[in-house]
């Protein structure tokens, strides 16, 4: 069994800006910074999966075709329920939407059950708030997204190991 998500990562210059708003975040919420090599936007949380719904994941990913986008981070807060302190944006590109409800889509053909709620696209920056963050804008963080991944999660350690890469269609 292997905890799995599809995800994207932010390059070098955008994780950076983002590990150190991780920073401030977490002393405002009193939480834990995520660690730089862990900042990613989830587009699918699948859980524990068997060998067999993995090769699933794989066969429904690599019929998701989408265009490459900018991802323009301008916003922060936390969302209560999760104590997770959050960067979203304001304006989610089309082309992220159609990313995530087609992998969405073809993921639920292959049978699996995801969260029915509406995806907001955002970075989990800090984790186990205290405190609430107070909505606010930022001075934008942005990067291009050119390709999606499947990730497992190692149990244990926690950390994040890239399984699979597909590209996104040149703009
Ligand atoms: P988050 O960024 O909002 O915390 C790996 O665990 C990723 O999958 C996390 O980034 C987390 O989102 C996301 N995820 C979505 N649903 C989850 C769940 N039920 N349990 C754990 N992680 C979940």
């Amino acid at each position: 069994m292997a905890r799995l998500f599809f995800a994207l990562w932010p390059d070098e210059e955008a994780a950076a800006q983002l590990a150190s708003l991780s920073a401030s975040l977490a002393d405002i919420a009193q939480g834990k910074p995520v660690p730089r090599e862990k900042i990613h936007v989830t587009l699918a949380f699948l859980g524990e999966v068997d060998a067999r719904a993995c090769d699933e994941a794989l066969a429904a990913a690599a019929g998701a075709r989408s265009q490459a986008f900018t991802l323009k981070l301008d916003g922060v807060g936390s969302f209560k329920a999760a104590r997770v302190g959050w960067a979203g944006c304001a304006r989610v590109p089309a082309a992220l939407s159609g990313l995530q409800s087609g992998l969405a889509s073809r993921l639920r053909d292959r049978g699996f059950a995801l969260e029915d709620r509406p995806f907001v696209p955002h970075v989990t920056l800090s984790r186990h708030a205290r405190r609430r963050i107070p909505e606010a804008r930022i001075a934008p963080i942005a990067w291009e997204a050119r390709e999606f991944t499947l990730v497992r999660s190692e149990t244990g350690s926690g950390r994040y190991v890239v399984m699979e890469r597909w590209a996104l269609l040149p703009r």
